[in-house]
């Protein structure tokens, strides 16, 4: 029997007040990457200190190289240990967390691969609910999928089998389309949890809580009320050692297509009819439905990409996207996207959302910046020194809410100057919220898919961005515009915005809820 873990030094609520998984063991794919060693193992290690994973919960890593399970766990504990995702790395709970880990070498395109996973699960105890986590490059993701099914992996004779399956899905709509298929052919849609990080940050989950748990919010959330949105992730950091992947993918692919299309539907979709997994996702699919794909005339009108050149990050100098080791001289990857959407529904019309992602911008900020109307008539006489109504939703870090309004300057003066109300999630709930990958983990191993996008909502997102890469594409040759590193983006991103009037928030300055 595997040693027991002591939870003593972790645990902060009563174990009643802790959801737990169902008894079930997890089979990851792609288990020697970075993505099982930075992000997954932190989060069951988390999950299982905290109490929430059931019984004889194993897991098992299937990977090419070949390797002891002595030695994935101690290639494993480096991660763990390293992780900002757990508060205090205890020795004493990682002993009684590794035995649970296993190790099986095999290429995924061998059925002998898959046959052997069954075979080892047939002997593991309680192992009768399995999860299957594709943590691998999407390319491996259909031979995974046919392995399993031919091995009978899929069935649910016993229990429960679910696959997980990562980011990106797809390159375009086509491809994505193909994939469902293949998954479709061998799951069901109810066994299927398409996983986008962001829906498991505890910031992004409150969106909703933000709009539909308040009264006071809803009323003004229209085109009568708002004028338009910004939506904003800005990375400080280049590309690493990720500058193959990101040359195929480029920063609308890596970015827009998935994480910022979540934060945009979660912005402008209607109020669900109740909290579970079908209604909320509906309601999300509508709003990606309501905008228009773009023509190649909108596109070349309402969307910017550019490459960073060589700048300054965090004080040190760094060369440009094309001095980067791996990237090819006449790379045309976009690592900086920009765009305007219209959704054209009757809460939203007329109301531009802005949309902008890149790396090596000045510092890292993911917000969404909600812009009310000026009021209608001023009575003061410096009314256009303060900024309009804003309500940012701040996502990370110094994760928070704030409003921005006007108030009178003391004094004689009866002057308006800017002031805001802010909500800081560090202040009211301790430091830490839990890792998102935690969360998806756990809402997984009790099936629950809220926050996980369903088939159509992936096709819907590419629809929507397959004809923006298209004209991309087809586009003439030649540099694309540039940003120095380090910077607030290219001048091109401002032209979007001034064009109506607007102008981004500053990413530089932008201190969120909790600085302010
Ligand atoms: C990933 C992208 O999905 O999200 C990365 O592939 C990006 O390029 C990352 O850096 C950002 O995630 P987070 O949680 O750090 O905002």
């Amino acid at each position: 029997m595997s040693p027991q873990i002591d939870l003593a030094t972790h645990i902060e609520l009563s174990a009643a007040q802790l959801p737990q998984a169902d008894p079930c063991t997890l089979a990851i794919f792609g288990a020697s990457g970075d993505l099982t060693r930075r992000k997954l193992l932190p989060a069951l290690f988390h999950l299982a200190c905290e109490g929430c994973m059931a019984g004889q919960f194993q897991i098992v890593g299937i990977g090419r190289q070949t390797m002891s399970d002595n030695a994935f766990r101690e290639h494993l504990r480096e991660g763990v240990a390293h992780s900002a995702e757990i508060k205090k790395f205890s020795e004493s709970e990682w002993q009684g967390f590794a035995p649970r880990i296993r190790y099986l070498a095999g290429d995924f395109a061998e059925p002998e691969t898959h046959a052997r996973l069954a075979s080892l699960l047939d002997t593991l105890p309680d192992a009768r609910n399995r999860l299957y986590y594709l943590a691998t490059a999407p390319s491996a993701a259909p031979v995974i999928i046919k392995g399993l099914a031919d091995a009978g992996l899929n069935r649910e004779e016993q229990g429960w089998s679910r696959i997980v399956i990562e980011k990106p899905f797809g390159r375009d709509l086509a491809s994505a389309q193909a994939l469902n298929k293949t998954v479709a052919e061998a799951f069901s849609e109810k066994q299927v949890y398409r996983i986008d990080h962001y829906l498991g940050k505890e910031t992004v989950q409150n969106i909703l809580f933000f709009r539909f748990g308040n009264a006071l919010f809803e009323p003004v959330w229209n085109r009568n009320h708002v004028s338009h949105v910004e939506i904003t992730a800005a990375e400080p950091l280049g590309v690493g050692h990720r500058a193959g992947y990101y040359e195929e993918s480029g920063a609308l692919r890596d970015m827009v297509a998935n994480h910022l299309m979540q934060l945009l539907a979660l912005t402008a979709m209607e109020a669900p009819v109740a909290f579970d997994a079908d209604a909320v996702r509906d309601k999300k699919i509508e709003v990606w439905r309501s905008i228009r794909p773009m023509t190649p005339e909108e596109v070349a009108s309402r969307t910017v990409r550019a490459q960073y050149a060589a700048g300054e990050s965090d004080g040190e100098a760094v060369p440009g996207w094309l001095e980067e080791a791996g990237v090819p001289a006449e790379s045309r990857t976009d690592t900086y996207a920009a765009l305007e959407f219209r959704i054209d529904n009757w809460r939203w019309a007329g109301v531009p959302f802005y949309l902008r992602t890149g790396k090596r911008l000045a510092r890292q900020v993911t917000e969404i910046a909600v812009h009310f109307h000026h009021p209608p008539l001023s009575l003061f006489p410096n009314a256009e020194a303060v900024q309009s109504n804003v309500i940012a939703l701040r996502i990370q870090p110094d994760e928070g809410i704030s409003l921005a309004f006007g108030a009178k300057q003391p004094g004689t003066a009866r002057r308006a100057v800017p002031v805001s109300m802010d909500f800081c999630y560090r202040n009211a709930f301790g430091e830490h919220p839990p890792s998102a990958y935690a969360a998806l983990l756990l809402d997984a191993m009790r099936g629950d898919a809220t926050l996980f996008t369903r088939r159509d909502g992936v096709e819907a997102q590419w629809r929507l961005i397959t004809p923006i890469e298209d004209a991309w594409a087809a586009q003439a040759d030649g540099a694309l515009p540039v940003y120095a590193a380090g910077t607030e983006g290219p001048a091109e991103a401002d032209d979007l915005l001034a064009r109506n009037g607007h102008r981004w928030r500053a990413i530089a300055g932008n201190l969120g809820a909790c600085n302010v």
